[in-house]
């Protein structure tokens, strides 16, 4: 199932991204979704796996042969990247951040003027009621991951169903200039 997603968001990000050259995966795993971006976006030069499981990394390490990637362990909240990316994705893995407005503020920081960011989780309206049960008022619905993409510095918010009813994406800008 995390692959069928996977190859959503890939799709998603050829289409909003297509000239994309350096490109962030936070929360990857074990990096399928930056294998498929390094074959569908092939002006990419420089591609960042960050996942805050050790086991993850090291798994996705052993997998790439692709010397246009790499990865490192860290936490959304403290990216280990200076800016200038054109790209930031993150597939299934937003709900796990502890802070995640500190991660999205970290996801903007990393971008250039103009980069694009692209976020997809458990996000449906049906999932209200359970925003109520999480810590740290997680963001399950449309309406709070949006404010909070917004607040987070984005603009040009847009939303993409991705599987079933409650797996979808949204997209952002960090604004120019
Ligand atoms: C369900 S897995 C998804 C992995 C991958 N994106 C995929 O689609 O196969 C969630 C991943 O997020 C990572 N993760 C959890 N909290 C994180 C955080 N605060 N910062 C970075 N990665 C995190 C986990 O270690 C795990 O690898």
């Amino acid at each position: 199932m995390h692959h069928e997603i996977s190859d959503h968001v890939r799709d998603l990000a050829v289409a909003i991204a297509p000239d994309a050259r350096r490109i962030v995966d936070v929360g990857c795993g074990t990096g399928y979704l930056l294998r498929a971006l390094a074959q569908g976006l092939p002006d990419a030069v420089d591609m960042v796996g960050i996942d805050a499981a050790p086991g993850m990394v090291g798994a996705a390490v052993a997998k790439v042969a692709d010397p246009r990637i790499r990865f490192a362990v860290a936490t959304a909240e403290r990216l280990p990247l200076a800016g200038g990316f054109d790209l930031v994705v993150s597939s299934t893995s937003f709900d796990h951040w502890r802070d995640q407005r500190a991660g999205l503020s970290e996801c903007a920081r990393v971008l250039r003027p103009g980069g694009r960011l692209i976020l997809c989780d458990i996000f449906s309206p049906l999932l209200a009621p359970t925003q109520v049960a999480t810590r740290r008022r997680k963001a399950r619905t449309p309406l709070r991951a949006a404010n909070l993409v917004a607040e987070s510095g984005f603009v040009d918010l847009e939303w993409h169903s991705v599987y079933a009813v409650i797996i979808n994406a949204i997209s952002a800008r960090r604004p120019s200039g």
